[in-house]
């Protein structure tokens, strides 16, 4: 016979759930104490994992004694307040719960009828976020699990705009795509995907403060416009993954109108902002974008994964990828399966109704207004060491800054910095050099954690007693 979940099982479930929920709850009270970076090197773990699966079960018990032993010893922590690297993506209780209750319901979104509670939950949460954020009521938002994918999805619907036989013949024309310098690397994955080719994006230059210049971007249409190619999109970015920097919207918009191109905005990390009426004017001119997307698995308190893809042409995304097989055939007019590629969803919203339920939104605007205070607090500090330049104005919660000595030496004090365990910085490129980079987003996160982490590149960072400028001209005061 087919063994089945018993009662004994569900016991078991019980018992060692509780123990989990406490130990959640223990690990999220004492994060600070533990190091963010692991102790290991590649593979030191797969060589204590057994190569072949169990051929009997084990108790949870004893898998969950296991995950205690090995995961937790052998993770990056990212939901610890000093995770500092790439953008955080950190989680409050109340999100946690409502995952460990989405898996149990295992709800999939695929169609109305198979989830139709959460397929409303999905739309409702989704119509509250952009309220929060200030945007046209007639945007439709649909979640994806990460900002990848949405804008993979935002792209497609822009090509149906604009060549709709491309979804039935393939990709036939010589769509052009314009994104600046500093948009975010998956802009490449999707030209790949979609058919239009990484040859035919056109890379924008920045401004000193890191934005696409819009006059470049007239040339590089008209150009394009010339030599016969078919212009189609502008990615604009409101918050870039090297610093967050936002492209000039508003200018933007004016070309992609007079242009009749789709404006898609990336604020995968900092959409945010707009949750707070003091930035909100950083971002104007969002509203006029075709698309947005916005992750609130980076700044929204929420754990991965949760992107939104937010756009007035909902329609077009439908169009573009509604294909019913018989099997699946219903009279319900919402069925999510129909907006994008994946036919089986997560209930991933769930967090985010728990979430913003939980904080509210003045909560969750008193937590972003604490993440940008600590960022300016740490720029003042940086300011202060003439050892260091800051490496672009300060827009939102990423502060680059670097040593005013060679790449090696910036590397070095990264190094150092990573080797140390305690803090989880990373570094990138501006205008061709190498800069540490702290990204400020954790739930958790407070002045002594930051000040903590700037105190350790302090300290790996050699003295000099007359500051001298490598590689270039002191930027400094050019930035600001
Ligand atoms: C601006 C920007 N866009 C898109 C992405 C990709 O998001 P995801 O990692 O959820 O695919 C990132 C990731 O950091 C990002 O910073």
């Amino acid at each position: 016979m087919i063994e089945q979940t018993s009662a004994a099982d569900l016991e078991d479930f019980y018992t060692v759930g509780c123990d989990a929920l406490a130990w959640i709850a223990e690990y999220q009270r004492t994060i600070r104490a533990r190091n963010v970076l692991p102790s290991m090197a590649p593979r030191d773990l797969l060589a204590v994992l057994p190569k072949s699966a169990p051929e009997q079960g084990d108790t949870l018990r004893h898998i969950f004694e296991d995950f205690i032993r090995i995961v937790d010893k052998y993770s990056t922590h990212c939901n610890h307040p000093r995770y500092f690297g790439y953008f955080s993506s950190s989680a409050v209780p109340a999100a946690i719960l409502a995952d460990l209750l989405a898996s149990s319901l295992n709800a999939n979104l695929m169609l109305w009828r198979t989830a139709p509670a959460a397929t409303e939950i999905e739309a409702r949460v989704a119509d509250w976020l952009r309220e929060w954020l200030g945007l046209p009521d007639t945007w439709r938002g649909i979640s994806f699990e990460g900002g990848s994918i949405s804008m993979l999805h935002a792209l497609a619907a822009a090509r149906h705009r604009i060549a709709p036989g491309d979804a039935e013949q393939g990709c036939s024309s010589r769509l052009t795509l314009f994104a600046s310098e500093e948009a975010h690397s998956s802009v490449e994955k999707c030209a790949v995907l979609l058919g239009i080719g990484r040859a035919q994006i056109r890379r924008i230059s920045v401004d000193a403060a890191q934005r696409m210049r819009p006059d470049a971007l007239c040339d590089a249409i008209a150009r394009d416009r010339r030599d016969g190619f078919v212009p189609f999109c502008v990615l604009a970015t409101a918050g870039t993954t090297s610093s967050d920097a936002i492209d000039p919207l508003v200018e933007i918009a004016d070309v992609t109108t007079r242009e009749a191109l789709w404006l898609h905005v990336d604020a995968a990390h900092a959409g945010v902002m707009a949750i707070l009426p003091e930035m909100r004017s950083q971002l104007a001119g969002l509203d006029r974008a075709d698309s947005f997307v916005i992750n609130p698995h980076k700044s929204l308190f929420v754990p991965l994964d949760l992107s939104f893809l937010y756009t007035p042409h909902a329609t077009l995304l439908r169009e573009a990828f509604s294909v019913v097989p018989e099997y699946l055939r219903t009279n319900e007019q919402i069925n999510l399966m129909d907006f994008g590629l994946p036919l089986g969803r997560r209930f991933r919203v769930l967090k985010l109704w728990f979430t913003m339920r939980a904080l509210g939104k003045h909560g969750v605007q008193r937590l972003i207004r604490h993440h940008v205070d600590l960022a300016q607090r740490l720029e003042t500090e940086i300011r202060k060491d003439k050892r260091f330049e800051l490496a672009a104005p300060l827009s939102f919660t990423t502060v680059c800054f670097r040593y005013l000595r060679t790449e090696e030496e910036n590397e070095a004090i990264l190094a150092k910095v990573l080797a140390d365990g305690s803090c989880l910085l990373s570094s990138t490129k501006i205008r061709g050099r190498l800069v540490i980079r702290i990204a400020i987003g954790n739930c958790q996160t407070e002045w002594r954690d930051v000040e903590e982490c700037w105190h350790l590149i302090q300290r790996f960072t050699p003295c000099f007693d007359n500051p001298v400028v490598v590689e270039g001209v002191r930027e400094r005061d050019a930035i600001q």
